[in-house]
């Protein structure tokens, strides 16, 4: 197999033009929140539209079986579904499991509608539970809000039907936070002083209200084209480590990994985790993640603060990056040097599971931090290439203006804002990169 080297690798990287067929600069906000697309506010997921024409162009027979080893909030777990395809997914993140579940299961809209009024009569005719809370739930929510809200959440625990409480939970967890002091559209943990509180009611039904009218179109599209049996799995599995799944038997792999010191997907989801963390009777495991909260965050790829971890990147170009960064901040070239670590175990089982002659569809972006290239896309490349895959297309594709493109610090690499003279776009383009496994 040729092998491409580093240097052709950046070589290829820096000439290449974005495609405009891969911008979607024409999707509307209606075509991106589509079906269940917009249950459940996500961080960093991608539009459908992407995953949509990687399917087409890479599954083109029926009955294929997809995978997404970084699935987020499922989006394409639910393409998959959507054009008939088996599906497959992983997150570390409990609440990213429950939302794809939610999102990936069309319940018949009868039903659905029968149980708002059920909820509403429990709401009505019973008092919420003593719960007692983890303190912390004091600094984000008032009380007020929490007796209101504890009201809501015991009457949704009276639904014995499980994809229907499952659904009415995940409006509930969204609604969190914009029943919480949180600063909205903030990618950190931050507190609005001056945020009005919504009545957590209204606001709860408002937003499911919406999604029922969401589930009603999933479900008519799927049965009207057969497709509502279709199967999507989804696990919530650290992706570092062995995938549940045979050697050979995926069709396509579909992903988008986290960055490097990015979002803190743990912290950012930290209102879900602490309100059904509180209750083991319904939430089992997750008690253990607010307990542990630490631990936890640490599972996450490309969070930072991690002890350095030992092993052979698999790269020149990121051994060369974490190099550049050792000279200028220490802790910050091991988060990089930990977080390629990382990525490199994940592309292994990828290519461990794929069929021979497969693709696996990598949607990554570069980024800049402390004054050094971070080139995740040609890093990711050379692992690929190390774990056995070759080269079947790289694309760069523009990331429309529209679309809320979060800003960096140029000195430190970390998200800030609009009002920072020392800003740059954080992604204005990313790429796909599209690698076959060998047969
Ligand atoms: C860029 S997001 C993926 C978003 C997804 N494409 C979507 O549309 O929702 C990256 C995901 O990787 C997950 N992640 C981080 N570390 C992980 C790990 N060790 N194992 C599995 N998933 C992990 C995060 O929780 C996050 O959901």
């Amino acid at each position: 197999m040729e092998i491409l080297s580093p240097t052709f690798i950046q070589k290829e990287f820096s000439i290449l033009k974005p495609r405009e067929e891969w911008s979607f600069r024409d999707a509307g906000r209606s075509q991106t929140t589509a079906f269940t697309h917009d249950y459940h506010r996500y961080p960093a997921k991608f539009i459908p539209q992407i995953v949509r024409k990687l399917i087409e162009d890479y599954a083109p027979e029926k009955n294929q079986i997809i995978c997404d080893p970084f699935g987020g909030c499922g989006t394409t777990l639910v393409e998959a579904k959507l054009l008939g395809h088996k599906s497959i997914g992983f997150d570390i993140n409990p609440v990213a499991k429950l939302i794809t579940q939610t999102k990936t299961s069309a319940i018949n809209p009868k039903t659905l509608q029968n149980y708002r009024q059920k909820f509403l009569d429990f709401y009505e005719n019973n008092n919420a539970e003593n719960r007692i809370h983890y303190p912390r739930i004091g600094y984000w929510f008032d009380e007020p809000t929490v007796k209101e809200l504890d009201r809501i959440y015991s009457a949704i625990k009276k639904i014995e039907n499980p994809n229907v409480r499952r659904f009415f939970l995940c409006s509930f967890s969204h609604n969190l936070k914009n029943c919480s002091r949180w600063l909205m559209k903030s990618i950190k943990p931050t507190i609005d002083k001056n945020k009005e509180l919504p009545n957590p009611l209204k606001s709860f039904l408002h937003h499911l209200d919406s999604m029922v009218k969401k589930n009603e179109k999933f479900y008519s599209k799927l049965s009207e084209s057969n497709f509502l049996n279709v199967q999507a799995k989804m696990y919530r599995k650290d992706s570092t480590k062995k995938f549940p799944i045979r050697s050979n038997s995926i069709d396509l792999i579909i992903t988008s990994p986290p960055y490097v010191t990015s979002y803190e997907y743990a912290d950012l989801h930290q209102l879900t985790l602490l309100w059904f963390g509180e209750d083991p009777n319904h939430f089992k495991k997750w008690h253990h993640f607010s307990d542990e909260f630490i631990d936890f965050r640490r599972k996450f790829i490309g969070t930072g603060s991690k002890k350095e971890k030992n092993g052979d990147i698999n790269s020149e170009i990121g051994s060369k990056i974490v190099n550049d960064l050792m000279q200028i901040e220490r802790p910050l070239a091991i988060d990089v040097g930990n977080y390629f670590l990382d990525m490199k175990k994940v592309f292994a089982e990828m290519h461990r599971v794929l069929k021979s002659g497969s693709k696996a569809c990598v949607i990554i972006g570069n980024t800049t931090l402390r004054g050094v290239a971070i080139l995740n896309a040609e890093v990711a490349v050379e692992q690929m290439q190390k774990a056995g895959f070759k080269k079947f297309d790289f694309i760069k594709r523009e990331i429309p203006n529209k679309m809320i493109t979060p800003w960096r610090d140029i000195e430190s690499g970390k998200f800030t804002g609009m009002n920072n003279p020392l800003k740059t776009r954080a992604y204005e383009y990313e790429y796909v990169v599209v690698m076959e496994k060998l047969p």
